[in-house]
């Protein structure tokens, strides 16, 4: 039975209805329940279960070690929370570089073991083909160009990247193998507006300036739960880290003193 007073959910075709209407979209990463039911209700229109989940929930210090499996369980935990936003989750290395017959195994779990809604490919021209396999499967891409955290031990580091030309030529390849939505990750400003005017589907940027349709971050960092290096393109709107550290050390301290329990929180 259908509930009634569930929120109209995110699709593909609002995005690209966003996009057109000059709407920004607005993209946060989640990896589990609480935090992507307090997203969802916070009225953020896509959630992404990233594999950025190896590093800030995992610690690991790239992207690559995180699983399909792994992925599928807090892929599960964020499509049971989220009512509103389309929720897309990562292929994890090296699932969107294997075959494309495991690409589309892999993106068959996320549809039938999860309650998301697309996945994400990390590549733009050298992906055409598996972008196109996935979607003629009925599986929505949303395509990652610029740059590419599954990439980084072959390019040597995280880098701003540079070449409009093949930059542009990758989003036109991803839009024309049939990517619902294409993520631009660090180029200048001028970058982003370049493949922004030149698909026509939605772009949603993260360190790739205003023009973009939309922004994405990773929601560790935008809420001060990261440790360590931010990169530049973050803005941090909250130290839920310190608040914690707060919270944790009034409770070590009241059970020292002996303050913890107390009358009210006794039977
Ligand atoms: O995994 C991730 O968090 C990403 C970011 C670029 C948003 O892909």
């Amino acid at each position: 039975m259908s509930d009634s007073t569930a929120p109209q959910r995110i699709t593909t075709r609002t995005l690209q209805r966003m996009a057109r209407d000059g709407q920004r979209i607005s993209m946060l990463t989640a990896y589990d329940y609480p935090t992507a039911q307090v997203l969802d209700e916070s009225g953020i229109d896509v959630l992404l279960v990233g594999d950025s989940l190896a590093m800030v929930v995992q610690g690991h210090e790239t992207t690559l070690p995180v699983t399909m499996d792994q992925m599928i369980y807090h892929a599960e935990m964020v499509g049971r929370a989220a009512r509103r936003a389309m929720v897309v989750v990562d292929l994890p290395f090296p699932e969107g570089q294997l075959s494309i017959e495991n690409s589309l195994q892999c993106g068959a779990r996320v549809l039938k073991e999860t309650e998301c809604h697309a996945v994400k490919l990390e590549g733009g021209a050298e992906q055409s083909e598996r972008i196109g396999a996935l979607v003629t499967a009925g599986i929505p891409v949303m395509a990652h160009v610029g740059l590419r955290p599954q990439n980084v031990l072959v390019d040597g580091g995280y880098r701003v990247q540079k070449d409009t030309d093949r930059l542009v030529k990758d989003a036109l390849a991803a839009e024309s193998a049939g990517a619902f939505c294409v993520l631009i990750e660090c180029v200048s400003r001028e970058i982003g507006k370049a493949i922004t005017d030149a698909v026509s589907v939605p772009t949603i940027g993260i360190g790739a300036g205003p023009d973009t349709n939309g922004q994405v971050l990773v929601t560790n960092d935008l809420i001060g739960l990261t440790s360590g290096y931010l990169p530049k393109f973050v803005r941090q709107m909250a130290d839920v880290r310190g608040t914690i550290r707060k919270a944790v050390t009034d409770y070590r301290d009241a059970i020292d003193d002996g303050s913890f329990p107390g009358k009210k929180e006794t039977f």
